[in-house]
């Protein structure tokens, strides 16, 4: 399903899962089963589009052409910390692609993203570049790390998240309308700390715990 400017995943079993996530009776390992299976039903989406190539396989009756995908290097980009509970369902279905960590917290006063961790692969610039992140609020810390992958030069960058708030959207869009983005869930409001609203709580603290 098209937003405005985000492709809303309308699947019955992602929706179905991303309900189980918002509770807040549900448990952190609940929580990190969840995160992984909703991943890795986005992840078939967000790679519709993956180059491919043909290759010759020798099935045990005959030789055909058939394909495969291309040496285009996939790198998948987790904005520490919460965005690490998306990596292993991607990897599951992508298990070639190199995983850079940016680390990004918003300051509890004026919620701006700071950065304290950066390590990317070394062919960057060259891959498809997914960033996760399962929560997309005001969109800082998501434009931070556009800002930063932009300037290093990534030419294909797409943004996966689970729930976002519509203001976030607009926000990418606004700055970065070339960014696909890509989520489960979008949210009408914001409180006044920031937070998605009814959204899921903070999902680093549900997936490591840290209530
Ligand atoms: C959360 C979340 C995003 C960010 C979203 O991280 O995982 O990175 O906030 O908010 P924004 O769109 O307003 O920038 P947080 O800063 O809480 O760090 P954590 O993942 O380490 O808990
Ligand atoms: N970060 C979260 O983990 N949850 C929100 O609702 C907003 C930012």
């Amino acid at each position: 399903m098209q937003n405005k400017s985000a492709f809303v995943f309308d699947h019955p079993l992602i929706q179905h899962k991303i309900s189980l996530l918002r509770s807040k009776d549900t448990s952190p390992k609940d929580f990190r089963e969840l995160t992984e299976e909703i991943s890795m039903l986005i992840a078939y989406e967000v790679t519709r589009d993956l180059p491919l190539k043909e290759v010759e396989v020798e099935t045990p009756l005959a030789k055909t052409r058939t394909k495969v995908l291309s040496d285009k290097p996939i790198a998948l980009v987790p904005i520490l910390r919460a965005g690490l509970g998306m990596v292993s369902g991607f990897q599951k279905l992508l298990p070639n692609a190199r995983v850079g960590h940016l680390g990004l917290y918003r300051d509890h006063e004026t919620h701006l993203p700071v950065e304290y961790y950066c390590k990317l692969p070394d062919d960057i610039t060259e891959s498809v570049v997914i960033v996760l992140d399962p929560m997309f609020a005001t969109g800082g810390s998501a434009t931070a790390a556009m800002d930063l992958l932009i300037g290093k030069g990534c030419k294909d960058i797409r943004l996966v998240c689970m729930i976002a708030a519509q203001y976030a959207i607009d926000v990418m869009y606004k700055l970065h309308p070339d960014i696909p983005i890509f989520c489960a869930a979008v949210d009408a409001e914001l409180n006044e700390n920031a937070y998605i609203v009814p959204g899921l709580g903070d999902a680093g603290d549900r997936i490591f715990g840290t209530l």
